[in-house]
């Protein structure tokens, strides 16, 4: 009877050693974003497992809602450049946009290429001008707009470092060629009703929602910029797009997640 007893005590403890050896080695093969890192004993990953990124593309960043802490550390950026068509001729002050190195978060930059090969089809041409920028890079930002135009400008078209949405990474400022000549000067873009509307018909097919619309200043807190591009992806895009509504509104109604799924 006791050395019955002795046994049952033997295999409960083997049980529970095993349980605790299968639940350290589940843990070992998660990352620390919570997905799955890849097999270690050669074996493709499955592949119907969607690799989901670690971080919202609904990220709301705004006047009253700051970049996430830890945002800088998990977002995937790549780096872009544009091509500069034959025959546009550059000056001194816009000659960054043939040098500059653009930093553009990796889905977000596959779909503003897309849609820039889609446009360029039918003879509408769009540039990167201003992508990912540190909070330092707004601070020298907000001081060359404050020095040129005023504080009342910057508290319209310039968000206050820490609170811009550039610091995403899926933010996508662009300046057009027009007849060969660079269009990237605020006043003269707004000016170009025609070919913005072209292309604000086309953003929500590639992901992207105009973030700064004309009549919702208000909810916004900033004024028109129709070359203001954010990625939200095709889905949120579309819907967002659809129904004439902010990320702010659109934020606000959702009661249930699209990354739920449901
Ligand atoms: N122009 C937008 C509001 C920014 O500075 O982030
Ligand atoms: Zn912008």
């Amino acid at each position: 009877m006791k050395q019955n007893a002795m046994k049952r005590t033997l295999a409960l403890l083997l049980a529970g050693l095993l349980c605790l050896a299968l639940f350290a080695a589940c843990k070992k093969s998660e990352t620390t974003d919570g997905t799955t890192a890849a097999p270690t004993d050669g074996s493709q990953p499955d592949s119907t497992e969607p690799a989901e990124a670690p971080y919202d593309y609904l990220v709301l960043v705004n006047k009253a809602s700051k970049l996430p802490d830890d945002w800088e550390d998990i977002v995937v950026l790549e780096d872009a450049q544009n091509t500069i068509p034959e025959g546009v001729e550059l000056n001194k002050d816009n000659e960054y946009l043939a040098t500059d190195v653009f930093k553009v978060e990796t889905k977000a930059l596959a779909a503003f290429r897309a849609m820039q090969a889609d446009l360029a089809e039918d003879g509408i041409i769009i540039l990167l001008d201003s992508t990912y920028r540190s909070v330092a890079r707004q601070e020298e930002l907000w001081a060359e707009f404050e020095k040129d135009k005023g504080i009342e400008y910057c508290r319209q078209y310039v968000a206050v470092p820490g609170y811009s949405e550039h610091h995403t990474g899926l933010a996508i400022d662009v300046c057009l060629i027009k007849d060969g000549v660079i269009i990237n000067d605020n006043d003269q873009m707004i000016a170009e009703k025609e070919i913005f509307g072209k292309i604000h018909e086309r953003l929500a097919d590639y992901g992207f929602i105009l973030r700064y619309p004309e009549g919702k200043e208000d909810i916004t807190g900033f004024s028109f910029e129709p070359w203001h591009f954010r990625y939200v992806g095709v889905e949120a895009a579309k819907d967002i797009t659809a129904k004439g509504l902010t990320l702010e509104e659109y934020l606000l109604l959702s009661v249930v997640h699209p990354s739920d799924g449901q």
